[in-house]
C-alpha cells in the first residue's frame, strides 16, 4: 500500500476552512472497496457504518462506476423540464422495488427534502395541518423535518418550529388515540427507529397506525431513509405486517452514496399532485438516476436481500450469545442496534476503531449501531465479532 503524506494534513485543512459541526473519527479516508476503507496511512478499516446507511452496494461497486462514469460521459444533468432516459429508467425500477399501491415517484436529493415533500404534501391534499410524529424519531434537518423530529436535541436551538407537529409516543397505541383527529393531515414515523437507539414496535402497532389513520382520512408516511432499499432483508418495511403506508420516503442507500432521495406515493395522491405544486432543480438528475438504476440491478443480481436476511439471522445470533457483554440485540437486517451496560457504547466504539473496525452511536448512550453495506459476509461478521469479544 502506498501512503500519501501529503494528504495527511487535510485533517487540518478541513479542520481550517470547514465549519466544525461533526465530531470526526481521526483517520483520512482515500478510497474504499466494497465493506473496506483505506485511509491516507495506508490503514484498512471495516466499514459497519456504511457511511451512514448509505453505502448499499458496498464502496464504489465496479457497476455503479460504470454507470455513473458511462451517463457522465452522455449526459450529467438536465432538468425536470426534459423527457430523460435515465429518469425513466430509475423511475420505473424504482417504483417496481415497492409494494402496491405505491406506483409513483417523486425524485428529490436527500432525506429531509423527501420528508419535507411527503408532509407537503398531505397537508396540501387532505386541506388540514397537524402532523403527528413520534418521540425518539428523526427525519431530518429541515423545518418540517426537524419540527417532525421526536428527539429535543435537534429541534433545540430551531426557531421558530412549524406550527402543528405533535409527537406520540412509539409503540404505544393509545398515545396516538389521544391525538389523532379531523386535523390530522399525516402520522409519519421511522418504522424501525434507527437514530433514537434502533427500537423497532410490536407487529400489531403498525397495523393499528394503518387502521387509526383510514379511520380519522389521514396519510400514513413511513420514513424509510434507513430502512429502504434493502437494508431490513427486504426492500423496504412498506408491505410488513400488511400494513403499506401511502406515502414512503427514501434515501441514503438508493444511488449507492449519489445524492438522491424520492417520495413513494400511491396513485390516487399522484393524480391529485397537479403541475407546479412540487419542484426540484436536481432531483430525477441523470447522473443520480443511472447510479439507483444500478444500485437497484446489483442488489437484485448479487442476491443482496437474501444476503442481509441470512448473514443478519448470522451477527443477530452470535451478538446473543455474548450475554457477559451485550445486553440486547434489536433491529431487523443489517440495521444493528447493540445494547451495551450503561453508558459504554462510545467505549466499545473507541476499542472497535482500534481493532480497525467503523461503526457508529446512536441517541441512546448505551446503543452502538451497525449499518454496514448490505454486500457484508460471514467472514467479515467473524472478524468483528472477534474484534468485540476482545475490546
Ligand atoms: C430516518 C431518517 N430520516 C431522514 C434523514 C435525513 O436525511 P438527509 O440527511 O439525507 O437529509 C435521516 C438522516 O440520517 C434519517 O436517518
Amino acid at each position: 500500500m502506498t501512503t500519501h503524506p501529503q494528504l495527511e494534513n487535510s485533517i487540518d485543512i478541513e479542520e481550517q476552512y470547514q465549519v466544525a459541526t461533526y465530531k470526526k473519527f481521526p483517520f483520512v479516508i482515500e478510497r474504499g472497496g466494497d465493506v473496506w476503507v483505506y485511509t491516507t496511512s495506508g490503514e484498512r478499516y471495516l466499514d459497519l457504518y456504511g457511511g451512514h446507511a448509505v453505502v448499499s452496494t458496498g464502496h464504489s461497486h465496479p457497476r455503479i462506476v460504470k454507470a455513473i462514469a458511462e451517463q457522465a460521459e452522455r449526459l450529467i444533468f438536465y432538468s425536470n423540464l426534459v423527457y430523460n432516459d435515465a429518469r425513466a429508467r430509475a423511475a420505473k425500477k424504482l417504483v417496481e422495488t415497492a409494494p402496491e399501491p405505491l406506483t409513483k415517484a417523486f425524485f428529490v436529493n436527500s432525506g429531509t427534502e423527501a420528508n419535507e415533500n411527503a408532509m407537503k404534501i398531505a397537508r396540501m391534499l387532505t386541506g388540514r395541518t397537524k402532523i403527528i410524529s413520534f418521540e425518539g424519531g428523526f427525519h431530518g434537518r429541515t423545518p418540517g423535518s426537524v419540527s417532525a423530529t421526536g428527539l429535543p436535541k435537534y429541534r433545540q436551538n430551531v426557531r421558530p418550529l412549524l406550527d402543528g407537529h405533535v409527537y406520540a409516543q412509539f409503540g404505544n397505541i393509545e398515545s396516538l388515540e389521544g391525538l389523532i383527529d379531523e386535523d390530522a393531515a399525516a402520522v409519519i414515523l421511522e418504522p424501525i427507529q434507527s437514530m433514537g437507539g434502533v427500537r423497532m414496535a410490536e407487529p400489531e402497532f403498525y397495523s393499528a397506525l394503518r387502521k387509526l389513520c383510514d379511520d380519522w382520512g389521514a396519510m400514513l408516511i413511513y420514513d424509510e431513509v434507513q430502512t429502504g432499499m434493502g437494508r431490513t432483508g427486504e426492500f423496504y418495511f412498506a408491505g410488513r405486517n400488511g400494513v403499506v403506508p401511502d406515502m414512503v420516503s427514501v434515501a441514503k442507500g438508493i444511488a449507492s452514496g449519489v445524492p438522491m432521495g424520492a417520495v413513494l406515493m400511491t396513485d390516487v395522491i399522484a393524480r391529485e399532485i397537479k403541475s407546479g405544486d412540487l419542484g426540484t432543480t436536481f432531483g430525477g438528475g441523470p447522473l443520480a438516476c443511472a447510479a439507483l438504476e444500478a444500485t437497484v440491478d446489483v442488489i437484485r443480481d448479487e442476491g443482496l436481500l437474501e444476503n442481509v436476511r441470512e448473514n443478519s439471522k448470522y451477527l443477530f445470533a452470535e451478538l446473543r450469545k455474548m450475554v457477559k457483554l451485550v445486553e440486547e440485540v434489536r433491529g431487523l437486517g443489517f440495521l444493528v442496534g447493540i445494547k451495551f451496560p450503561s453508558g459504554t457504547a462510545k467505549s466499545v466504539q473507541q476499542g472497535l476503531l482500534e481493532r480497525k473496525i467503523v461503526t457508529g452511536l446512536s441517541d441512546d448512550p448505551d446503543v452502538l449501531r451497525l449499518l454496514p453495506p448490505l454486500t457484508l459476509r460471514r467472514p467479515e461478521i467473524d472478524f468483528f465479532l472477534d474484534a468485540l469479544a476482545g475490546v
